[in-house]
């Protein structure tokens, strides 16, 4: 199998992080995939919100929180290095596909590179809730933009295993 392929199909979400810091080139290749993305009409409207600041990142996993009435001291985007927040014009009718592309090249392209990932899907639903949008005008994420999900990513804690079960859903039309 090639090494693109393998990497695909090795790829699985990670869901504890060590404390090892992602090197900024490192992070700089895991963005630069996700900007290479296809999007629809080639709008390439997404946006790309990096957060490493713990304490910010902690008051938007609060806030997220407190908005979805779920327990505050537990979510924490399973406390990751780096956030990327993935938004697009709200209009755009392919915002949440192009943000997803985008999302899987920079879960990929952190795969190959050993450090792990996965999708925080929470936030897409009340970006306009005042207390959220507050926190994303802070961060200068626009207006106009839904975060349509976020890449959690830092170096995996645990040994990630290949094993991953697949439902049969191909079928070929005879
Ligand atoms: C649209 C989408 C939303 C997801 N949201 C979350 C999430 O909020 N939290 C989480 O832990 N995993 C989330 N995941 C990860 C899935 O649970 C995971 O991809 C799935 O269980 C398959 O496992 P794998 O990624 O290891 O192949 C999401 C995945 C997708 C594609």
């Amino acid at each position: 199998m090639n090494q693109v392929l393998e990497n695909i199909i090795t790829r699985k979400s990670v869901r504890s992080f060590t404390d090892k810091t992602i090197e900024d080139d490192i992070l700089e290749q895991i963005i630069k995939a996700g900007i290479h993305a296809p999007s629809g009409m080639n709008k390439q409207s997404f946006r790309f919100t990096i957060v490493r600041n713990k304490d910010k990142m902690s008051r938007l996993a609060k806030e997220i929180a407190t908005e979805l009435e779920r327990d505050v001291n537990t979510y924490n985007f399973y406390l990751p290095d780096v956030l990327i927040m993935v938004s697009d014009e709200t209009e755009n009718s392919n915002g949440l596909a192009d943000c997803a592309c985008a999302l899987e090249n920079i879960f990929l392209a952190a795969h190959s590179l050993g450090v792990g990932s996965v999708w925080i899907n929470q936030l897409k639903l009340i970006c306009d809730k005042p207390k959220i949008r507050a926190i994303l005008d802070e961060f200068e994420i626009p207006a106009s933009h839904t975060v349509w999900g976020m890449a959690a990513l830092g170096y995996p804690k645990e040994n990630a295993t290949v094993t991953k079960e697949r439902k049969a859903v191909i079928h070929y039309v005879e």
